[in-house]
């Protein structure tokens, strides 16, 4: 079964189970905890977590999802991938653990054809629902089905948000993937499909903090692992939706795939990254030096050095990019659209970082000479900063590069070096600021717990204040004047967030009034809204009574519709390759209020850090116009 029968039959089967089919989502979340969509729920967290009303209780999609916390073992080994496609069923408080199994096991072994006998699966420790509906309902046999604790099998998004125990299928592809007694998970015994029972919200760490109004359903089937099960191969990159990438590199490089293994780890880092940047790019990614665009940099250049290390000296990544859009074009339309605008951005990254190479390798050569002579087994750490300072290498580059000379990098001096550098970059009373404050804020998390967001159903709404900060220290009660971060346990006031700013108004609190000038969400769950104390005095654990102001509410609403039409417009006009790249959404014509200091006024950033906050801004009230700002962010190639 080719890669896209797959994704067919996956979704063509929950069709016929009721689910609203949904085509993927971008890998720039909504939600701004998170860098990028790392699994198929993370579009849907606001349903799973009640925050938004359902207007649907089934969902299936094929979502591409980025996870990078394995960056530098992607080619080294043959299992792991930064980009990835995940199949997934969903539900809102409607089905749950019996329908989820039985639907998992029926695919699997209906329309997917996997032998039942093969399968073996896993469950949470103490869930014996779902040992019971394994055994008996579906007729796993006892001795297949493993208990597993919660290192295994309680899945979290790695932030605070919904989360569940999980239970787990995996084939057995039999001996030449290797020797097993018993289970093991691995290269043999596989796991393909994970089903999570979502029922807790829970923190940062994974630890449960409460029950979620509705029990929910997320399930993630790998499409690489499941096309490498059917197809019976031996790793992702011989699937039919790795391989024609892989033969793309070894056209570019003139190398054979499989006949040295120093060599295929290069070509599988060069197909690898080459996709993940395409997708990357087409959502709208540009590379840089933080963030998502240093994510990005950080894989078009790993995959640029293994190209040289190949022996090219020329641009490769733009037949790459040609390479990934043949494959996944039909299935990705918007990618290949941008066909065009990706290979001008990946040619542009692949030169400057050609002038990056010349001018920091030979630096680089003659410490790695100096340290041989020497003896030593590691380079120093001021090497490898001065490289960043002075050069821009990227550290993880350094420590490669090193590495394949059999060298360590000394980090902790490296690390030292550096946050000495950002400490000098920072205003001392800012970075001070940003730490106190978020200490208060992670306080008043763990004492009271997050805010529940109401405000898709009402502009107001009775709520308990639960958190006052002033002057980035939490305090029991401010008094008239005092500027304040204030946070209830429950608030119709939108946190910024996609681009649209957050919510204004008025918080009432037993005679006291503190007017609202800012919403934004922190640490995850909690919705900060930054106010002054215009009457009166508010303290802590007191009833409070929230109220958006609506005028501002419906002129947000309308510049956001507004900003749609004009993006769809440009690219009617100026052709698919249009991308817009980030834009404000604010209530508009604008009330006259404070600027935050980073913003000057001839700033032409789209973003900022907000000093008043110390969180980086998707956008922030400048001087210039909504209008100026929502179209200079867009590109044309
Ligand atoms: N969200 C779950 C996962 O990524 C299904 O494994």
């Amino acid at each position: 079964m080719k890669g896209d029968d797959i994704r067919r039959t996956f979704l063509e089967f929950y069709r016929e189970r009721d689910h609203k089919i949904f085509p993927s989502f971008s890998l720039i979340p909504e939600d701004p905890s998170l860098l990028f969509t790392v699994a198929g729920m993370v579009p849907f967290k606001p349903y799973f977590s009640g925050e938004r009303p359902v207007e649907f209780l089934r969902a299936a999609s094929c979502q591409k999802s980025i996870r990078t916390n394995d960056i530098e073992n992607v080619g080294l080994t043959a299992r792991h991938q930064t980009f990835f496609e995940m199949l997934g069923n969903f539900s809102f408080g409607d089905y749950f653990k019996e329908d989820a199994i039985r639907w998992a096991w029926e695919l699997s072994t209906g329309p997917f054809g996997l032998d039942p006998e093969r399968i073996w699966v896993s469950t949470y420790e103490d869930d014996d629902d779902s040992v019971q509906i394994w055994r008996d309902v579906v007729g796993v046999p006892a001795d297949r089905i493993v208990r597993r604790d919660a290192d295994d099998n309680f899945w979290w998004m790695g932030v605070a948000g919904p989360g569940g125990p999980c239970s787990e299928l995996f084939y057995d592809r039999g001996p030449k993937y290797g020797d097993v007694e018993g289970f093991q998970d691995g290269d043999r015994i596989m796991e393909f499909y994970n089903l999570v029972f979502t029922e807790f919200q829970v923190d940062d760490e994974g630890h449960r903090i409460a029950d979620l109004p509705k029990r929910n359903v997320d399930t993630g089937l790998g499409l690489e692992r499941l096309a490498q099960i059917l197809q019976d191969v031996p790793t992702a990159y011989d699937t039919d939706l790795l391989r024609p990438i892989v033969a793309r590199a070894e056209k570019v490089t003139s190398r054979r795939y499989g006949e040295n293994e120093k060599a295929d780890v290069s070509l599988r880092i060069i197909a690898e990254h080459a996709r993940a940047g395409a997708f990357l790019i087409g959502d709208g990614v540009i590379p840089g030096n933080e963030g998502r665009g240093y994510v990005l940099r950080r894989l078009l250049r790993r995959a640029v050095r293994h190209a040289r290390l190949l022996g090219v000296d020329r641009t490769v990544m733009a037949e790459m990019v040609d390479a990934v859009v043949e494959t996944m074009g039909e299935a990705y339309p918007d990618l290949a659209a941008a066909r065009a605008y990706i290979e001008q951005v990946v040619t542009g990254e692949e030169e400057g970082f050609h002038q990056t190479l010349r001018l920091g390798m030979s630096l680089l050569d003659s410490e790695i000479d100096i340290a041989r002579d020497a003896g030593a087994t590691r380079l120093p750490g001021d090497v490898a900063f001065k490289l960043h300072d002075t050069y821009g290498f990227p550290f993880e580059l350094t420590l490669e590069i090193a590495r394949d000379a059999g060298l360590e990098i000394d980090r902790a001096d490296f690390e030292v070096l550096m946050d000495e550098q950002r400490a000098r970059a920072r205003s001392d009373r800012r970075a001070k600021l940003d730490l106190t404050d978020s200490e208060a804020l992670t306080r008043v998390l763990s004492e009271s717990g997050s805010s529940l967001f109401t405000g898709y159903e009402r502009m107001e709404q009775e709520a308990k204040v639960i958190g006052i900060v002033r002057a980035g220290e939490q305090v029991p009660s401010a008094g008239e004047g005092d500027a304040v971060e204030v946070v209830l346990d429950a608030t119709p006031f939108y946190p910024e967030g996609g681009g649209q700013v957050g919510d204004h108004g008025v918080i009432e609190v037993d005679g006291a009034r503190l007017e609202v000038v800012d919403t934004q969400r922190r640490l995850g769950d909690l919705i900060v809204h930054t106010a002054t104390v215009a009457r009166g005095e508010v303290h802590a654990g007191t009833p409070a009574f929230a109220r958006v102001d609506p005028a501002w509410r419906a002129a947000t609403e309308r510049s956001h519709s507004a900003t749609h039409i004009v993006h769809a417009t440009l690219r009617q006009t100026l052709g698919e390759q249009s991308r817009q790249a980030g834009s404000l959404v604010e209530r508009w014509p604008r009330r006259a209020h404070a600027v935050p200091s980073c913003c000057s006024r001839r700033s032409t950033a789209t973003s900022c850090a907000s000093s008043r906050s110390g969180t980086i801004r998707s956008s922030c009230a400048g001087e210039r116009t909504s209008h100026e700002r929502a179209t200079s962010a867009w590109s044309r190639s």
